[in-house]
């Protein structure tokens, strides 16, 4: 079966005494649900908290993931956390190539690949976001954009390598606006990476692979989103910084 997964994208918010106490209270929350083996919930605070945040969580149903992490093993890097720094912190998985590093920080599919290295070499889970601009999608572009972004920076993977990849969709015109991408727009895109993914990888592994939607998921709009079938689950922005709407969005997920 595969694996289904909702992860909370803290981004640039809270400082440290917030954020644990909001680690704190979805880990209370979940206490009292029974979340089957196959579901899974990951939390990505920012890296001055993650050592907080893993003291106040159970580490059987919370998963700790970095934001991002280095392309490069270590060295003189100033300002940088390597993927070692993370999983010896306490982090099992990391985001990768969120649309907000790849516009504001200029991450390339090429930089992309190396951190996807990175985090494998170190057993962190790569969340590896891809997804179109408005204008991209406008000019019927948007299947083409996700393809190269997937091909380009994972597509030189082993199969077993690709196998422990997790991708996140994320639209960047539905990130931070409101406005969701329907059930049919989101299902339409993870169907069209599980092709491609099966294109290359098989069947076998496209059908294992877990493929996040992202953009504008919030309590109200969690269960459609998630009902379709190749929706595998949300990586959440703005609805996660609240225990109570996170939680209601992994109760969608049950
Ligand atoms: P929002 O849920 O705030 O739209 O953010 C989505 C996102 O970017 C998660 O990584």
């Amino acid at each position: 079966m595969r694996n289904k997964i909702v992860a909370g994208n803290w981004k640039m918010n809270t400082i440290v005494r917030e954020g644990v106490a909001l680690a704190s209270d979805i880990n209370v929350s979940l206490k009292d649900i029974n979340l089957p083996e196959n579901v899974k919930i990951i939390l990505a605070p920012p890296f001055t908290h993650i050592a907080f945040v893993e003291q106040v969580t159970d580490d059987k149903k919370i998963i700790i993931a970095g934001q991002n992490c280095s392309s490069e093993e270590q060295g003189a890097y100033t300002g940088e956390i390597s993927a070692k720094m993370l999983k010896m912190i306490g982090c099992s998985a990391v985001i990768i190539g969120h649309s907000e590093r790849r516009a504001y920080f200029c991450e390339t599919s090429e930089t992309l690949a190396k951190k996807t290295e990175q985090a494998l070499k170190n057993e962190l889970t790569p969340i590896f976001c891809c997804g179109e601009k408005l204008e991209e999608r406008e000019a019927g572009n948007h299947f083409n954009i996700v393809k190269n972004q997937i091909s380009e920076s994972l597509f030189n993977l082993s199969e077993k390598n690709f196998s422990k990849i997790v991708i996140a969709y994320e639209p960047v015109w539905a990130i931070g606006t409101g406005v969701t991408a329907t059930k049919e727009q989101a299902q339409e895109m993870h169907e069209f990476i599980r092709k491609t993914v099966a294109e290359k990888y098989g069947n076998n592994t496209a059908e294992k692979l877990t493929i996040l939607y992202g953009g504008s998921v919030k309590p109200d709009n969690a269960a459609e989103i998630f009902s379709m079938p190749d929706v595998d689950g949300g990586l959440i922005g703005g609805a996660s910084l609240k225990a109570d709407s996170f939680v209601d969005i992994v109760k969608a997920i049950l």
